[in-house]
């Protein structure tokens, strides 16, 4: 691993232990499925709590190396529409685990041009959580480097079913002909719509499934998994998830 990563941009490679990097051909928009907190925790007898607070730490230090690398766009899945299910301690705790992260982060984040996002119904977020959130992107307004986006109270279906709602309405106010809805169109109603699709999605833990994830904007994404749980995913594994991707051939159904 290269410790000094200052002027990467400038250089067109970059080589790290076991691989040599394209910069020239980064994914512009990396998705990430954050999973096995619970489990890391569990290996080590700790309670799940743990895992989740163990996996904030680690966001940050993938934020940093995907803006070393000039990534532009980086979703991270931090609670599903689904994970309200779980026990309320639990979803208390991540729920707090926002205000904490920008608390300890933002003004790093500040000073690294980061721009601060969030994807998700807001509806059900506890207002201290979309106190925290709303003012690092209010801070970060102007900033025009990576665009950290959380995907919050987030599930995909939800998504596609609110947009459709709103544009079935709007058809129906006569803004909109049913006639013009285009990909495009359809698109744009949806919650990434700053983001657009990602190019690479990452998924730790095993888990081999999508679990309500973007699944209007993964239609072409390179999907990567790792055993590693996410709490022990590194830069370096983000390295690795990188240089499979550049050494993939995409076809979008050409040949
Ligand atoms: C991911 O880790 C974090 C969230 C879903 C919030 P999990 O909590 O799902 O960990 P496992 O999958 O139970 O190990
Ligand atoms: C997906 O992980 C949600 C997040 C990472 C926020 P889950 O752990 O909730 O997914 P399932 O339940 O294993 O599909
Ligand atoms: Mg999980």
């Amino acid at each position: 691993m290269l410790n000094k990563l200052t002027n990467l941009t400038k250089t067109k490679k970059v080589t790290t232990e076991n691989f040599e990097l394209d910069l020239s051909r980064v994914p512009s928009h990396i998705a990430v499925i954050m999973d096995g907190n619970g489990r890391w925790a569990r290996k080590r007898g700790l309670p799940r709590i743990a895992g989740h607070r163990e996996g904030m730490k680690v966001v940050r230090k993938v934020v940093k190396r995907a803006n070393e690398l000039g990534v532009k766009a980086l979703t991270m899945y931090a609670f599903s529409t689904e994970n309200w299910k779980r026990p309320k301690p639990e979803v208390e705790f991540i729920m707090k685990l926002p205000e904490q992260f920008l608390m300890a982060y933002l003004p790093e984040l500040i000073e690294e041009n980061v721009r601060v996002r969030i994807m998700g119904e807001k509806e059900g977020i506890p207002s201290y959580t979309l106190k925290a959130v709303n003012e690092a992107m209010d801070r970060t307004k102007d900033n025009d480097g990576l665009i950290l986006n959380f995907a919050l109270n987030y599930g995909s279906r939800y998504e596609i079913t609110s947009g459709v709602r709103q544009l079935a309405k709007e058809i129906e106010q006569g803004k909109i002909k049913s006639d013009d809805v285009t990909e495009e169109v359809i698109g744009s109603y949806m919650m990434s719509k700053e983001v657009g699709d990602p190019e690479l999605l990452i998924r730790t833990s095993g888990e081999m499934r999508l679990s309500n994830f973007m699944l209007w904007q993964l239609a072409y994404t390179e999907l990567w998994f790792t055993d590693v749980y996410w709490p022990d995913f590194s830069a370096s594994d983000l390295d690795k998830a990188i240089y499979d991707f550049q050494n993939r051939g995409r076809r979008f159904g050409g040949v």
